[in-house]
């Protein structure tokens, strides 16, 4: 039997999940594929917290773990992109393999990244990084290989997709919805990352990565999250038809641009997609010669993470076996860019608080078609006297730009009595 040594760097919530899943996991992977993983050396911040399971005393310093000749294999589980970069250049340097859940460092630090790997001729696997338990990167790497990619979309932050599910079935407020989704797991350290979209953009660039050998400049992607997401829109989109998702999308426009964005989405209701709840995760890839396929699995949680982690392990545990290089990532040619704000076109809702007064509701769509935007669907509920009336557009397709336009001069009419909500609508068709 093939027995590898695992340096383990950082142990929360995913590492402590990996300890508990790993031996369970090994007689499987002695039974597949005669392979056994051990955690020989872990490095930890507080060496003084008890760590269930972990089978050798954690030290501070992550160098040694790396430097170890007993450790074939590097998993780092830091997250963040700073001290988490050193470790994953250091790795890579030593010409060790690295396995990452971290999917910051890679959306952000990815180009440095490649490159080293590429001269040390290390590789990194990072399943773990998207999707938990969905096993999306193998599926591009491998699966549909053979596929040019016509765009790609989907819900990728577990925590998200839960607080918007709990609004939604439950009627649960904002804050409420996200403790559970902190006490179960899901969440980052820094919830942040989920409610405001940038954990999503994170997944998101790598997946641009796999499908397109293309990372954008992390800081040019558009990115909106969920906290702008009131009860309100939840019901207005129900009426419509529609469930708001904060969705992630990616795709080609020519031969030399592509989208990437993230933003809170209203999907109808018929689409698979939009009957993803809780922590649940999908993607949809559309393949010009598999047509489209869509992915649906547990985004977040240790368990899920555990799962990935194991397969990357795994894998890099076979490839050191027989002396396989390992997957390569693309190293980007800087042919493509990233399709700018503004240029983007797309179908929008537009929720409006307007003085409730005959002739408001002429005004408003006489603004949008004279920007030459078609409204597929208008929505106002009796106002009962109370002097203002919500007023809900779906609108037809449209440039970013010219929405801009209308709602400025809409914002502008002394009827208007709030600044516009504004969300996208995919019909994903
Ligand atoms: N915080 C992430 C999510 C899980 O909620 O999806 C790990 O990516």
């Amino acid at each position: 039997m093939n027995k590898y040594g695992i340096g383990l760097i950082g142990c929360g919530t995913v590492g402590s999940g990996l300890i508990r899943n790993l031996a369970k996991a090994n007689p499987l992977l002695r039974e597949r594929l005669d392979i056994h993983l051990e955690i020989v050396a872990a490095a930890v911040k507080d060496i003084t917290k008890v760590r269930d399971g972990l089978p050798v005393k954690p030290i501070a310093d992550w160098r040694k773990v790396i430097a170890d000749p007993a450790v074939q294999i590097v998993v780092e589980l830091v997250g963040g992109v700073d001290d988490s970069f050193q470790i994953a250049q250091t790795c890579l340097k030593a010409g060790k393999p690295l396995v990452t859940a971290n999917k910051a460092l890679l959306a952000e630090r990815g180009h440095e990244l490649i490159a080293q790997a590429h001269q040390s001729n290390a590789p990194i696997y990072f399943e773990a990084s998207v999707a938990g338990g969905i096993p999306v990167i193998k599926v591009l790497r491998e699966g549909l290989v053979a596929n040019q990619l016509l765009g790609l979309h989907g819900i990728i932050n577990g925590t998200s997709n839960y607080i918007l599910t709990r609004m939604a079935e439950a009627g649960s407020d904002f804050a409420t919805a996200l403790q559970q989704a902190k006490d179960l797991g899901y969440a980052e350290a820094d919830d942040r990352l989920d409610v405001d979209g940038i954990d999503a953009a994170h997944k998101a660039a790598i997946l641009c990565l796999l499908a397109y050998g293309f990372l954008p400049k992390f800081s040019e992607v558009p990115v909106e999250g969920i906290r702008k997401i009131s009860s309100q829109d939840v019901s207005f989109a129900a009426q419509l038809g529609y469930t708001i998702k904060l969705l992630a999308l990616v795709r080609p426009h020519g031969s030399d641009q592509v989208e990437v964005r993230v933003a809170p989405t209203l999907l109808p209701n018929r689409h698979p997609m939009a009957s993803v709840h809780g922590a649940f995760n999908a993607i949809g890839l559309l393949g010009n010669l598999s047509g489209p396929v869509q992915l649906t699995g547990r985004g977040a949680g240790p368990d899920a993470t555990s799962s990935a982690l194991l397969a990357d392990l795994a894998e890099a545990a076979k490839n050191l076996r027989d002396k396989s290089p390992g997957p390569q990532i693309p190293q980007p040619d800087g042919k493509l860019r990233l399709l700018q704000k503004g240029e983007s076109v797309g179908r929008f809702y537009v929720r409006l608080e307007v003085e409730d007064r005959p002739g408001v509701l002429a005004l408003v769509a006489g603004i949008f078609g004279s920007e030459k935007i078609g409204i597929s669907s208008v929505l106002q509920p009796e106002g009962h006297g109370a002097g203002s009336v919500p007023l809900v557009f779906l609108l037809e397709a449209a440039s970013e730009s010219s929405l801009e336009k209308a709602v400025a001069q809409i914002t502008k009419l002394p009827n208007s009595r709030s600044p516009a909500h504004i969300l996208r609508v995919e019909d994903l068709s």
